[in-house]
């Protein structure tokens, strides 16, 4: 399978720590995006929550588009939303360069891969927690990225659930090697070098940068944490 181009940008940079937006001020969106690009990151991850699917609402198409005008760095837009199928055109349109739905969300998710791939944007499905990896047999030929939550869907803060490492173990087994395993939730210097073990390349990380002073030290530690080291 031909993989769009972004996410080759994207695999070049692996272990990626991306920033999730949910966490940053809004009211100075440029000054984070900036900050965020000084830290050396090598994407962002924006969380669209529809109030629906998950009890949170966060934003939409809007912001992702403030961003895109702000940012040539790859956007990975986590929708936690019900209906994608609707959406996926305009969050193509507003500069999303991946696009992941949740397996809980749709009753068939082929359709909606396709769709998104058609548009020329990456692929991606998550699950959530409880939700088994069997629940993605019969729709990985049409990812290029599988997200693995190690937190229920719906807000940024919550303890790392260690669920997610045996998944990702499952998960990389399942799918060719340039599939792209990201993990979101509660990673932190105290959780990301086992993600890491376990198999995890994308890494989203919204308090353990956003809560910190210096997000450039952060970013470094975290990314530095992901890396394996030579025994
Ligand atoms: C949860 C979101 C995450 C979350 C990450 O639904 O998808 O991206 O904001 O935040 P932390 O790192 O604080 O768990
Ligand atoms: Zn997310």
């Amino acid at each position: 399978m031909i993989r769009p181009p972004v996410l080759n940008r994207l695999r070049d940079s692996v272990p990626a720590v991306l920033p999730s937006l949910l966490l940053c001020d809004f009211g100075n969106l440029e000054r984070e995006v900036r900050c965020l690009e000084d830290a050396g990151v090598p994407g962002l991850h924006l969380d669209v929550m529809d109030g629906s699917f998950v009890p949170n609402l966060s934003y939409g198409m809007p912001i992702v588009a403030a961003v895109r005008r702000l940012t040539k760095l790859p956007i990975d837009v986590h929708l936690m939303i019900q209906r994608p199928q609707n959406y996926v055109r305009q969050f193509r349109d507003a500069g999303a360069d991946n696009l992941t739905i949740h397996v809980e969300a749709v009753e068939d998710p082929r359709p909606v891969l396709e769709q998104i791939r058609s548009l020329g944007c990456g692929a991606g499905i998550a699950l959530n927690p409880p939700t088994p990896i069997s629940r993605l047999e019969g729709c990985l030929d049409l990812c290029d990225l599988v997200l693995v939550m190690s937190v229920q869907a719906g807000f940024g803060g919550q303890s790392f659930n260690p669920v997610a490492l045996d998944k990702l173990r499952q998960v990389r087994e399942m799918v060719p090697p340039d599939v792209l395993l990201e993990i979101d939730g509660g990673i932190s210097p105290a959780t990301i070098t086992q993600a890491s073990a376990a198999g995890a390349q994308l890494f989203v990380v919204g308090s353990a940068i956003f809560g910190k002073p210096d997000y450039q030290q952060a970013v470094m530690e975290l990314t530095h944490l992901a890396t394996p080291q030579p025994v």
